[in-house]
């Protein structure tokens, strides 16, 4: 008789903040639209990607696509904290971006750590508990201290978990599990997806429900490829610069529409 597979990490259960039970515009156009606010996503992922042909579209540099995205996320990051969504999880910079242009990955390095810095006191004030996932000792030390700072700032904060990946990669996270695994002496017969998944970057976290990909590609990219297994996939021809609130809900609003069966029948 096989095991019960583990297709999916258990939600936590998380209690809802007091702020939830209020009305706000944008909770009441969620609403409006169908969306129930009591079966939202509990962990969203997000592939942030099309910054760069928005540029083009607009007859600008690349850099200048990144700094609007940033924008974006901002927006993004406050809508789906308000919303009551508990886990938002970006995708910012891919272990494989270190192949673009040493111009971009210097732009991008930059960009990522003066939003950190800046960003900080807004995300403290909306009770945001901000982490990261990635290699942190490859990134610039100017970047790993900002995102050290914020993580251990907001550390205590009740709201919504927003993790940043930067220098992140699926294929590196799980190997970086495996390394963790065999130093901790687990003996062979106790390694299973459950002790793998507790050596990922963020154990405590639930899998993603939802993952929403701007610019129209229908790939992964390397991006929480374990813990993906069984999340919904919401690809929209919006590019990142060009993504609202609005759209959030729109995506929202199709895995809603969804049946979730992780492999049985119902
Ligand atoms: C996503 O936008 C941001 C990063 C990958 C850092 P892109 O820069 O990939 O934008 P496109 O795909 O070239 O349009
Ligand atoms: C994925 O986008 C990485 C981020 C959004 C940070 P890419 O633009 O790097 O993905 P590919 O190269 O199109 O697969
Ligand atoms: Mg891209």
């Amino acid at each position: 008789m096989p095991t019960t597979p583990n297709a999916q990490r258990p939600t936590p259960n998380t209690p809802t903040p007091q702020h939830l039970n209020t009305s706000t515009p944008l909770r009441e156009e969620a609403l409006q639209l169908g969306i129930s606010l009591t079966s939202l996503p509990h962990h969203v992922a997000v592939i942030m990607d099309g910054n760069g042909r928005w540029a083009k579209k607009k007859g600008l540099g690349r850099l200048l696509g990144h700094r609007e995205g940033y924008k974006t996320l901002r927006g993004v990051l406050l809508a789906a904290s308000e919303l009551g969504i508990r886990y938002l999880t970006v995708y910012a910079f891919s272990a494989e971006n270190w192949r673009r242009p040493a111009e971009e990955v210097a732009g991008l390095m930059k960009l990522i750590e003066t939003a950190a810095r800046d960003e900080l006191r807004l995300m403290h004030k909306n009770n945001v508990r901000v982490q990261v996932a990635g290699r942190m000792d490859e990134v610039p030390e100017g970047l790993r201290r900002a995102l050290e700072h914020g993580i251990e700032t907001t550390k205590d904060n009740t709201g919504i978990t927003f993790t940043l990946a930067v220098n992140y990669g699926g294929r590196a996270e799980i190997v970086d599990a495996v390394k963790s695994i065999v130093a901790s002496g687990v003996p062979v017969e106790q390694i299973t997806e459950e002790s793998i998944s507790a050596h990922l970057y963020n154990p405590a976290q639930p899998d993603p429900d939802l993952m929403i990909r701007t610019a129209g590609e229908m790939r992964w990219s390397n991006f929480l490829i374990w813990q993906s297994a069984y999340c919904e996939l919401v690809v929209t021809d919006v590019t990142w610069p060009e993504f609202g609130p609005n759209d959030l809900l729109q995506a929202v609003a199709v895995y809603q529409r969804r049946t979730r069966k992780f492999g049985a029948t119902v």
